[in-house]
């Protein structure tokens, strides 16, 4: 991966998939603008590493976000590239969880998305360059019990980006969208309720997530599954929903 001479701005970079893809891209020479609202999880994604450079922000905070922008291109440049990862997870059965959970699970990821996109995307469209990379999941395409907040963020972050690229394809923009299975990252600790389906789904690594982007990047393709599982899950999801269904209610016992 060169990025030499580049800027990325990555969110969610305390952690999991956003911390890996801040050092990922430092160690190919881009200057990474590294945000988060966990300020000791920045610094410890940096370490000694000059090339990132942590912004403690809240992604739902739009005008927090704009600002953050400015300040990264007055101080590092353009941004090349984003990675939008910052989310929440916390499962449980949707009655179970009070509105300001749902609502506040919504405004992280997919209302965050929407802000980091909105403050960079003119900027790149306007220079006819850039990557946007959107972190949405398997779980944009597919519901499932306990996961229900969540999934309406994710089925929302597809959808946002699915139309984003349609606005603006051959604009000299590339667009992401990162549909995961399960991943080894500090997020699963957030499931709760332990919804049952995820002891069926092995955990993949984070790196071959990564590795995934970069790939389907290149080839021009939006949806990024990264391994077969994910593409075979949506295919299933779209063509046998009720078997999907019977599997899931059979899973979780209800
Ligand atoms: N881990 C998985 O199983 C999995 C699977 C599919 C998709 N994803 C998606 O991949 C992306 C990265 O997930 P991860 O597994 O690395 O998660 P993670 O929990 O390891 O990291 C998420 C980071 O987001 C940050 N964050 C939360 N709220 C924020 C806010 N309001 N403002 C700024 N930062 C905030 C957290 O502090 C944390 O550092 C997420 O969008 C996630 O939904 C993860």
């Amino acid at each position: 991966m060169a990025f030499h001479g580049k800027v990325a701005l990555v969110t969610g970079a305390a952690s999991g998939m956003g911390r890996l893809s801040s050092r990922r891209l430092a160690a190919g020479g881009a200057r990474v603008a590294a945000l988060d609202v966990n300020d000791a999880g920045l610094r410890e994604t940096g370490g000694d590493d000059e090339r990132i450079r942590p912004y403690a922000v809240d992604v739902t905070d739009a005008p927090a976000v704009a600002e953050t922008v400015r300040r990264i291109e007055a101080e590092l440049g353009p941004i090349d590239r984003v990675m939008n990862a910052a989310a929440i997870m916390p499962t449980e059965r949707l009655l179970n969880q009070d509105a300001d959970l749902v609502n506040r699970i919504m405004a992280i990821n997919y209302g965050g998305t929407v802000n980091v996109t909105l403050a960079v995307l003119p900027g790149m469209l306007q220079r006819g360059r850039g990557d946007l990379v959107n972190f949405a999941s398997v779980a944009g395409w597919l519901p499932t019990l306990h996961f229900g907040a969540y999934n309406a963020s994710k089925f929302a972050v597809v959808a946002f980006t699915e139309v984003l690229y349609h606005e603006n394809r051959n604009a000299g923009v590339r667009f992401a969208c990162v549909c995961p299975p399960p991943v080894a990252t500090p997020l699963l600790d957030q499931a709760k309720s332990q919804p049952k389906v995820l002891d069926q789904i092995p955990a993949i690594a984070p790196e071959t997530v990564l590795d995934a982007i970069e790939r389907d990047l290149e080839r021009g393709r939006l949806m990024v599954f990264p391994d077969r599982n994910a593409a075979w899950t949506v295919w299933i999801r779209r063509h046998l929903p009720r078997l999907l269904w019977w599997n899931i209610h059979r899973v979780e016992g209800f």
